[in-house]
């Protein structure tokens, strides 16, 4: 029998970083964030008689995987069958439908994904999506605020949605392509080593209470200001970390500074955010993307509206 899945990707606006129990991916903080629907991964998984193995989709951009994203993947896929007792070996593809060099992350997207075609394959038909979302959590965290749109809040084992309604248009900046040098597994274990981490879970809980109560009053400026503290405050933690590291480089300073005078000029703005890389990320109202179409000239962007 072959299978197929697909699913989207999430940016978190209040963000996972510090896990309590590093071979279970259990967060340190609860995390929101905003579904993308149309950043996608998609899996098929087909019976073999060689041996569980992976290889890229054909048909959408070719995904090249490092033997460790691999290994990885399979990993999670191989603890999915025996959760679900799915017995065989298995030709399991996946694929974004964003390019692989934009620096985008896909690692939520294809572990939903691959979770949702996992369960597919099994006979089991009664796990609800509260259950795939604390089996997904188990291949790779972010992942788990994938299966619930548009908004998706995760506290302890699993995501849920949020009561947030509020729809949104989403682009990134792309101002880098390059390999992490630092993966965000990583950078999970290394921020515990910054002074800045004591105090963080409390940060981030309260921040997360202050922009659910600011976005669901549609008080963007405030909303704008608590999404801007809370990536500056995950990004202080890789810079203080023993050995520090980062990910921003001069495209990065060059886009938050102009999204900055954008807001400090204009009174409005986008909402801004960053991921363990180097591209900003924003969100904007809808009756915002004829103003973002003219911010956005002149940098290389991949958007979720038609310009
Ligand atoms: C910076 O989910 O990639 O994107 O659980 O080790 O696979 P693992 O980590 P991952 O961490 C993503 C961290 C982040 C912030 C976020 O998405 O909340």
């Amino acid at each position: 029998m072959k299978v197929e899945a697909s699913a989207p990707s999430n940016i978190a606006l209040i963000k996972y970083m510090g896990k309590s129990a590093v071979e279970s991916n259990l967060p340190t903080n609860a995390s929101l964030s905003y579904t993308l629907e149309h950043l996608r991964s998609f899996v098929t998984i087909d019976e073999n008689e060689s041996g569980d193995r992976w290889e890229p989709l054909t048909g959408l951009t070719k995904l090249e995987l490092s033997e460790f994203g691999k290994n990885k993947f399979l990993t999670h896929f191989s603890n999915l069958k025996k959760r679900w007792s799915i017995s065989g070996t298995h030709t399991v593809c996946s694929a974004n439908n964003f390019p692989s060099d934009c620096g985008l992350a896909s690692s939520a997207s294809s572990f939903a994904a691959l979770t949702l075609a996992t369960y597919e394959l099994s006979k089991n038909k009664n796990v609800d999506r509260l259950e795939l979302s604390k089996a997904s959590r188990l291949g790779s965290g972010s992942s788990c605020r994938s299966f619930f749109s548009p908004w998706a809040v995760w506290r302890g084992e699993g995501a849920e949605p949020s009561n947030l309604s509020l729809q949104l248009e989403h682009a990134v900046v792309i101002v880098g392509a390059d390999k992490k040098m630092v993966s965000s597994s990583e950078a999970h274990k290394r921020v515990s080593t910054s002074l800045l981490f004591h105090g963080r879970p409390e940060r981030a809980e309260k921040r997360l209470v202050q922009l659910e109560q600011a976005l669901g009053k549609s008080d963007w400026k405030e909303s704008f200001e608590l999404c801007w503290a809370e990536f500056q405050d995950m990004h202080a933690l890789f810079e203080t970390s023993q050995p520090s590291f980062g990910y921003w480089n001069e495209g990065s300073v060059r886009a938050l500074n102009y999204f900055r005078k954008i807001w400090n000029e204009t009174g409005d703005g986008p909402l801004v955010t960053m991921d363990a890389g180097a591209n900003v990320h924003i969100l904007l109202r809808k009756d915002q993307t004829k103003s973002a179409d003219q911010w956005l000239k002149g940098w290389n962007s991949l958007r979720s509206w038609n310009a």
